[in-house]
């Protein structure tokens, strides 16, 4: 496995797969922290392309003034292992600097996809996962990058921009990998106490829920019937829970029929946790 310190060292690497027979390349971009959700988006990229890399940089742009960019965990030696472990060909592991020298100006904005909801509570996320995202693609040059549907609204960005701006790469999404109980897998979930732990619960067993509904209003009110609960708990406070249109992020009207994703944010204690989960309505009489 090829460890690529800079832009340079990984372009020396990538100029070697160019040629007639030029290989597949899928990539993973990461956070480092890496878990069971992030060796599935490997695994899949594995089964995807001939070659697959891995991008780990916390990003200081997508995070917030009060966010947790300085205690997100970067244990990079485990990181490297778990990569080893799953075959990965090249990871990229640049400085700061290296990716944002100084006299940087220019940044892409998500548009309105980019301000509800999660960009709603994290003011300028997602101009900034957006940005670093093509500057992976251009700095990787993929022919596949594979993104997880647990940050469902990120995917939607990320497949918008690769579409309005004609980036020549497929988006592959992958399914949300998730603890026995139902919890999410997050780098964040390591911050929970051993309370908080089995608050969290409450978000997937909410999802879980209102995916057994065949109208909004009922899924909507069996998730509420658990949030609610949850909500009494002092460390649990929600976000939002909301149903969508998976590709606009806007709420979808009571009487949709078709799939729809059903986002959920909440804070849990100190940490901020996401869900989601894609429901397919039915069309009425309802039962
Ligand atoms: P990070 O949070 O490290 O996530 C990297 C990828 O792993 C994302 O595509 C995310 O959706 C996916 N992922 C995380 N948890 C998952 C789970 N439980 N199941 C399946 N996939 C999961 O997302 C980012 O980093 C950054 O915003 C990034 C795209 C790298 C840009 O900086």
């Amino acid at each position: 496995m090829k460890i690529t310190q800079s832009i340079t060292e990984y372009n020396a690497f990538r100029n070697t797969l160019e040629g007639p027979a030029a290989p597949r390349l899928a990539f993973v971009p990461t956070m480092g922290a890496l878990h069971e959700g992030h060796r599935s988006l490997i695994k899949l990229g594995r089964s995807l392309g001939d070659v697959v890399a891995v991008s780990i940089f916390v990003n200081p742009l997508q995070f917030g003034p009060g966010e947790d960019y300085a205690r997100y965990p970067r244990p990079l030696d485990d990181d490297l292992e778990v990569c080893e472990a799953e075959g990965v060909d090249v990871v990229l592991v640049p400085s700061v600097s290296d990716l944002y020298p100084p006299g940087r100006q220019i940044t892409l904005d998500a548009g309105a996809l980019g301000s509800v909801l999660e960009g709603r509570s994290r003011p300028g996320h997602f101009n900034g996962v957006l940005t670093v995202v093509l500057k992976w693609f251009n700095i990787v040059r993929p022919q596949i990058a594979i993104l997880g549907q647990k940050d469902a609204q990120q995917l939607a960005c990320i497949q918008r921009m690769v579409s309005d701006l004609n980036i020549p790469v497929e988006i592959v999404g992958a399914p949300i990998v998730r603890e026995p109980d139902g919890l999410a897998i997050s780098s964040r979930n390591v911050f929970l106490t051993a309370t908080e732990r089995s608050v969290a619960r409450s978000i997937s067993a909410a999802l879980e829920k209102a995916a057994t509904q065949s109208s909004v209003p009922a899924a909507r009110a069996a998730a509420y019937e658990v949030l609610d609960r949850a909500e009494a708990e002092p460390c649990f406070q929600l976000d939002y829970a909301t149903i969508v249109n998976p590709a606009t992020f806007t709420e979808v009207a009571d009487d949709h029929v078709g799939s729809a994703t059903f986002v959920v944010a909440a804070r849990v204690g100190d940490t901020r946790l996401i869900d989601n989960t894609i429901i397919t309505f039915s069309p009425p009489p309802w039962s």
